[in-house]
């Protein structure tokens, strides 16, 4: 057990401690808490409402604060957000002069390098003018830094590892990524992309795509320049133009299937990508990626490092056999893959999928979205501009229960859009894996039909559904959903009797027992 582990146990364990010890014997409990350096209790816990009831609000309040305690003891590499489920070793990236002076070089030197773009497979959907193609993606340079340098940068991103200790294969995954990260975006830029129907689509490799018939080449000078930050993010229209056979790219309103055209960034061969034009009507699949499509455990920082920076990415379970299903047997199915990750990590992201999963576009965290409530936001900032821009096709939304923007977003949509979302399928996170600690909040659920979201545990819990007859629960998967706070341990945040009785007073022997368990602890961690 690596000492953050011991920690975080300690802490767990104290929980019905602190969540026991009541206001008006806050004197009684002075013997456990001088015994107790870990654990400082709350100076309120029972807030009464208006019958005199304890509140569950008492109860977030408690356990806000319990969980900030945990996030603390991972030390600063972790802070409270960690638990809304955002990869805290992705956040705070350098951009900019913090890169430059992180990797002490020069203008002149970069001067030297070439650039790069970061070019994200995208959608285009069919408007009066003709395709309208969202282009988006990043440029920067990748500066030549010494491998010495690159450990040294690695080695911050690690928690209790040092990246000599990796493996080989792990040691040069933990370097591609640091330098990825370490890269010097490119402001004010004029992007240029060439248009090219010469995608080799194999058979089923996603959905009802296709190649446009050897139509569609064209070369497009994006409207604006590269923001401060590299990126750009914006709609074009393409023309009809006609291939030399005669063939062009088939109207929305007269195909189902997804044409893809080939998108490279000019002056660079780090820039190419697929396109995908997207009929009105149909049915798209939204999936996020961390702890459903690849096993991620953003919930234990330690392993949600090392799966992310070190080890090569495993998918979870046999997801890819549900996705393959359903790229197969799916009319015409557009595949769109949503992470919250930021951009400088997605070039590993895209790797993973396209060699695990069904072909088709993608959507990461622009670098412009980098405070907390910015990373908070991002995922309903992307959601809503993927349903803007195909306002009659059917969504299916695919994530897991650890992000809390995910438990907002989702449902949300639901509601706003009650006949464009067909299913919304979680991943019950904490049913596979005790070690989640993550709560999660259900209410968003409240009122929606039962047959358009499933809580599910395994990949098979989702064989043999009827998605496009809107069947999307398996009736064999028990749903506990409460409305409310779930997910916390003993019972918190539930409506039951049992979990209210958590806030009542233990007995003295209870009491007593609780301070031996902490000077025991107390001594076990020191
Ligand atoms: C990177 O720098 C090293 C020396 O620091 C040099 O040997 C190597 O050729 C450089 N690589 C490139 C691509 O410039
Ligand atoms: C690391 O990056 C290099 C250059 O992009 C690539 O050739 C190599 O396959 C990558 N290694 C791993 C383990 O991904
Ligand atoms: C865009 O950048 C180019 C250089 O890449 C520059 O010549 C041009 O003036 C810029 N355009 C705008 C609108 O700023
Ligand atoms: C695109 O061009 C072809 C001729 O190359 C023409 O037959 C077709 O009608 C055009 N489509 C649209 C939507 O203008
Ligand atoms: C990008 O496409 C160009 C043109 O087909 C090709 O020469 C280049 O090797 C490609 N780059 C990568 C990284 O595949
Ligand atoms: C980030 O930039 C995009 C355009 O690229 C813009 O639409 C968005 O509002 C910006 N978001 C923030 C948080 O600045
Ligand atoms: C196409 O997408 C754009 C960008 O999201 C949106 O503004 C527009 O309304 C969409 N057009 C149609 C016909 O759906
Ligand atoms: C998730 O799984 C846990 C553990 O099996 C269970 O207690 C909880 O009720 C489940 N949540 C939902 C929403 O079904
Ligand atoms: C429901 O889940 C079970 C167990 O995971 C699976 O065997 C079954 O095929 C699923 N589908 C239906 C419609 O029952
Ligand atoms: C594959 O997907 C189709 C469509 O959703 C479904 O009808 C079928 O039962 C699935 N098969 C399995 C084995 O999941
Ligand atoms: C149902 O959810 C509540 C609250 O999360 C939990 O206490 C209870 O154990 C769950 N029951 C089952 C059968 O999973």
């Amino acid at each position: 057990m690596s000492r953050y582990q011991l920690l975080t146990t300690a802490t767990w364990l104290l929980l019905p401690a602190v969540l026991a010890v009541p206001t008006s014997r806050a004197q009684m409990a002075c013997t456990a808490e001088a015994n107790a350096p870990l654990v400082t209790p709350p100076p309120t816990l029972v807030v009464r409402d208006e019958d005199d009831e304890p509140t569950r609000v008492v109860a977030r309040n408690v356990v806000g604060d319990y969980l900030n305690s945990v996030a603390s003891e991972f030390g600063d590499k972790v802070s409270s957000y960690f638990f809304s489920g955002i990869p805290e070793w992705f956040q705070d990236l350098p951009t900019g002069d913090a890169v430059l002076d992180k990797l002490d070089i020069t203008e002149d030197d970069l001067n030297a390098i070439p650039t790069s773009v970061l070019n994200l497979p995208s959608y285009a959907n069919w408007t009066d003018e003709g395709w309208n193609l969202r282009v988006h993606g990043n440029v920067y340079k990748l500066p030549n830094v010494s491998q010495d340098k690159i450990d040294d940068l690695a080695n911050i991103f690690l928690i209790d590892v040092d990246i000599e200790d990796l493996d080989e294969n792990q040691q040069e995954n933990a370097r591609n990524l640091t330098k990825s990260i370490f890269v010097v975006q490119q402001g004010d830029l004029e992007v240029t992309m060439d248009f090219v129907s010469n995608v080799d689509v194999e058979p089923s490799s996603g959905g009802g795509t296709v190649n446009a018939q050897a139509g569609g080449d064209q070369t497009i000078t994006l409207p604006y320049n590269t923001t401060d930050q590299g990126d750009f993010d914006v709609f074009v229209t393409l023309d009809n133009s006609t291939g030399p056979d005669g063939g062009y790219t088939t109207p929305g309103d007269e195909t189902s299937s997804i044409q893809t055209l080939n998108v490279y960034a000019e002056g660079t061969n780090t820039g190419n990508a697929t396109a995908y034009l997207v009929p009105p009507t149909g049915m798209t699949i939204i999936s996020d990626i961390d702890d459903i499509l690849r096993v991620t455990k953003i919930y234990q920082p330690d392993e949600g490092l090392l799966n992310s920076f070190a080890r090569d990415f495993v998918p979870w379970m046999n997801m890819p056999d549900i996705y393959a299903n359903w790229s197969a047997s799916i009319d015409d199915f557009h595949f769109h893959y949503l992470t919250t990750t930021p951009e400088q990590a997605t070039r590993t992201y895209m790797e993973f999928i396209y060699s695990t999963y069904p072909l088709g576009s993608f959507d990461t965290r622009p670098l412009n979205f980098s405070d907390v409530s910015a990373t908070l936001s991002i995922r309903k900032f992307l959601l809503d501009k993927i349903f803007a821009t195909f306002p009659q096709r059917q969504f299916i939304l695919v994530a897991d229960t650890t992000n809390s923007d995910v438990m907002k977003a989702y449902p949300q949509l639901a509601h706003d859009h009650p006949s464009q979302v067909q299913c919304i399928f979680l991943r019950n996170t904490s049913a596979t894996d005790d070690s989640n600690y993550f709560p999660y909040d259900t209410s968003g659920f409240e009122g929606l039909d039962q047959d358009k979201y499933m809580f599910f545990t395994v990949p098979d819990d989702l064989t043999n559904l009827d998605i496009q007859g809107g069947k999307c629960w398996n009736e064999s998967i028990a749903q506990n959903v409460t409305f409310g706070t779930q997910g916390l341990p003993f019972g918190l945040g539930s409506d039951d009797e049992d979990a209210a009785g958590m806030l009542e007073p233990p007995s003295v022997a209870g009491r007593i027992g609780v301070a031996l368990l902490l000077a025991f602890l107390a001594l076990a961690v020191l």
